[in-house]
């Protein structure tokens, strides 16, 4: 079989543990026999981020906004048993966040959906994507605890300028007070990564934030994030796409009704909530997608879920595993397809469509991992362990290749 080539690098991002094993796995079984690619490996496994200090994780986001293109599997975020596990230097940031701060990216986490699996909310049909705005408000905050009668004032001392000060409460006795902030950079940023992405993958548009209640603050996302959606009201127009926009609550309550594929803009908070509800909401973890978006369109695509510690343990021991792979082959062929559109290369956009096409019917014809056995309404199931499942996708890729 001729390899289809790929006209521009992809960037590759290896991790750690169960994930690792499999990440190898798909790639030297269903990418490299089909793809003459050229992979700018950087390996992001905890022990190698240690040894470059972690020099490695910002020469990945780097080579992403060179190339453009990148896909990154699972990684350890450190804590401190992992740093006497590893014998690290020190509890390394999260190589997420860095990334993050470096491309200047926003989430964006889609479900991979089957017939078979059906969502635990009846009406959804299709995919529900979350965009988490992921800077600021209560992740950045500063917080006190009041223990005594007092007044907590809001002070904005600009550059050369006279303070202005806000009472926040007079407080007659105990209490807590939080202050938080966004800036419009930041904001801005989000909104164009939120109408690129709903530009590329051709979805409605949906933002809610509680304007009603806080005019200023939830007002100045509201009023950017129009801003940005009326910036690029023609390109919007002519794919078709609509915004809307909603307050919180109801945004929450029309999802439960609607029956999906839009993308839904959250701030900070409510995407980190709204996200893991979508996800349980369309089964598992393990067919969860998500792909940081720059403003400038630059990607990197990896699985929702962590590295798969328990599963690692077993794989070590050399027990069976039944780990869910769909989220890191769809991290593959999603960098794929995103590389074969920019390059313009319908034959490279078309492998990573029938790879995912594989994967889904693999699942539909009862083929499964453990983790979706009591998920499917299909009668009879087969578990498969990890390999087995993987075989069963490479099976029916080739026989779609023809
Ligand atoms: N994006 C990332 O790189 C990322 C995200 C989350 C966690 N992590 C890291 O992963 C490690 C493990 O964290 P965790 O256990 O909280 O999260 P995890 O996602 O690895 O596992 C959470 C739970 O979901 C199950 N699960 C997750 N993915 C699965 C799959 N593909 N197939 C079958 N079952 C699956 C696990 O068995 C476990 O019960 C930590 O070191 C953490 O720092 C990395």
């Amino acid at each position: 079989m001729t390899k289809i080539k790929v006209k521009n690098p992809i960037v590759e991002m290896d991790g750690d543990e169960m994930t690792r094993v499999i990440w190898a796995k798909i790639k030297e079984q269903l990418i490299l026999p089909f793809l003459d690619v050229d992979l700018k490996y950087y390996d992001l496994s905890v022990t190698h981020r240690d040894e470059t200090d972690d020099q490695v994780t910002v020469d990945s986001a780097k080579a992403t906004l060179e190339h453009g293109v990148a896909v990154k599997c699972a990684t350890i975020t450190p804590n401190e048993d992992r740093v006497k596990e590893f014998g690290l230097k020190k509890q390394w940031a999260s190589p997420n966040g860095t990334i993050r701060a470096i491309m200047d990216g926003t989430v964006f986490r889609k479900p991979i959906t089957l017939q078979s699996i059906p969502p635990a909310v009846k009406s959804w049909k299709k995919p529900i994507t979350v965009a988490r705005h992921a800077f600021g408000d209560i992740y950045r905050d500063q917080e006190l605890v009041v223990e005594q009668p007092g007044t907590v004032e809001l002070v904005f001392t600009p550059a050369g300028g006279e303070p202005q000060r806000l009472t926040i409460n007079d407080f007659q006795g105990g209490g807590v007070v939080m202050g938080m902030f966004n800036t419009d950079k930041s904001i801005t940023s989000f909104a164009r990564a939120c109408v690129t992405f709903a530009l590329g993958e051709k979805m409605n548009l949906w933002f809610g934030t509680k304007d009603t209640i806080s005019k200023k603050y939830h007002g100045r996302f509201r009023e950017l994030f129009q801003q940005e959606v009326d910036r690029r009201k023609a390109e919007l127009d002519a794919a078709g796409i609509t915004y809307s926009y909603f307050l919180i609550d109801d945004a929450v309550a029309q999802t439960m009704k609607n029956e999906g594929g839009y993308l839904w803009c959250c701030m900070n908070y409510d995407g980190d909530v709204m996200s893991d509800m979508v996800a349980q909401g369309f089964g598992s973890l393990g067919m969860m997608t998500s792909v940081l978006v720059n403003p400038d369109g630059k990607y990197e695509y990896e699985a929702a879920h962590g590295t798969v510690t328990r599963h690692f343990r077993r794989h070590q021991r050399g027990e069976r595993t039944s780990t869910n792979s769909v989220a890191s082959i769809f991290a593959w062929t999603g960098g794929i397809g995103r590389r074969g559109e920019m390059d313009g290369t319908r034959e490279v956009t078309a492998f990573a469509r029938k790879l995912e096409q594989a994967v889904l019917d693999t699942i539909e014809g009862g083929t499964m991992t453990g983790d979706l056995v009591p998920l499917t309404t299909l009668s009879n199931p087969k578990s498969v362990d990890t390999w087995e499942f993987l075989d069963a996708v490479e099976s029916k890729l080739r026989a779609s290749l023809g």
